[in-house]
């Protein structure tokens, strides 16, 4: 919003579990920024919000993205990462959208590393329901790339990390957990290794994407930073200055991939994009951001933040 302020830019969630629209207040009055309380899968709410706002653009990250869950339920996932994601390309076709760039995952490879790595050629091989359905979404893009020459663009990241992240991901988990003086439990043997991305590094690379890349390219966005769980939980009870008796090993997730290494030579290469910030320092501002804001914690872990939901639906009627 700062640095396209001459753009105008709509928002469209669903508010799942996982949107959290209190994270939006900073922007919420400008001028240019629209909410739309939508659902990626609805074709008909879609086309309405094409036809009245006109896009030239659009960013998919809408999606259902917690591997634990798509173990135990996979019915959303397929819902919205794969049929969601082909109602989304058909009305972007139809609306003749400039670009469509959306959001993939390094998962869609399945475990690779840690000593070789996967470039964009790469095999898709997802271990586990989320990761399927997202390589099941990629499926399709390439389809209608190829089929009808849709301009798309595909990036697939490593994990991020950084603010107003949901705490059922790992780095949140194991703050607002030592915060709250609760066990961290680490699958297997802690050993899986992830490589981290400051999720601020990861929007400079689709911004480059979105402005620079050709129709029809895939970019892996990576960092070259693996890190094993187990240290990682180290590293962020170290800076919060607690005992690593916090740490509990549990069973280990079934198809838990042991590492995912992506090669991203490419985006670097072409759109000369790097990561910016050290993972180090990445790592201690999220702590102290998550430490800064305890209330936004407390609202998300007890669940009160969905009482927004209710605000939501008198304050954006459907389109
Ligand atoms: N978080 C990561 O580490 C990571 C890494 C690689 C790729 N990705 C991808 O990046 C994207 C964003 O991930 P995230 O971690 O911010 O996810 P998240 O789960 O935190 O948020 C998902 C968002 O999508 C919205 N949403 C869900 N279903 C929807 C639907 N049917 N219609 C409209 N909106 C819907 C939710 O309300 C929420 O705001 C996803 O596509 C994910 O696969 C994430």
């Amino acid at each position: 919003m700062n640095k396209y302020n001459d753009y105008k830019l709509i928002n469209y969630d669903k508010l799942t579990y996982a949107g959290n629209i209190q994270n939006l207040a900073t922007v919420e009055d400008n001028e240019n920024y629209v909410f739309i309380k939508g659902d990626i899968c609805d074709s008909k709410q879609l086309k309405n919000v094409f036809e009245e706002f006109n896009p030239e653009f659009v960013v998919n990250f809408a999606a259902e993205t917690h591997v634990d869950r798509s173990i135990k339920a996979t019915d959303e996932f397929i819902k919205t990462n794969i049929e969601g994601t082909q109602t989304l390309l058909e009305k972007a076709r139809e609306h003749e959208i400039k670009k469509l760039v959306h959001i993939s995952t390094d998962e869609v490879y399945g475990a690779v590393g840690p000593s070789q790595q996967v470039d964009e050629t790469g095999q898709l091989a997802p271990n586990n329901p989320y990761a399927a359905s997202k390589a099941a979404a990629d499926m399709l893009l390439r389809a209608a790339m190829k089929t009808y020459r849709q301009p798309i663009n595909i990036v697939r990241s490593t994990n991020n990390y950084g603010p107003y992240q949901f705490p059922e991901k790992f780095i949140p988990l194991v703050i607002s957990n030592a915060m709250h003086h609760k066990k961290i439990p680490i699958y297997g043997s802690g050993k899986n290794m992830r490589d981290w991305l400051y999720v601020l590094d990861n929007c400079r690379a689709i911004e480059l994407v979105l402005n620079n890349a050709s129709p029809g390219e895939i970019y892996n966005v990576s960092t070259n930073n693996l890190i094993s769980n187990l240290d990682l939980a180290k590293q962020i009870l170290a800076i919060m200055e607690k005992p690593e008796k916090y740490i509990e090993f549990v069973e280990d997730r079934p198809g838990h991939d042991f590492c995912y290494a992506i090669d991203s030579t490419k985006i670097r290469k072409e759109l000369g994009w790097q990561p910016n910030i050290d993972f180090k320092i990445g790592l201690q501002q999220t702590v102290q951001w998550y430490l800064n804001h305890e209330e936004w914690l407390d609202d998300v872990s007890t669940g009160k933040y969905l009482d927004n939901l209710e605000k939501v639906k008198q304050q954006y009627p459907e389109v």
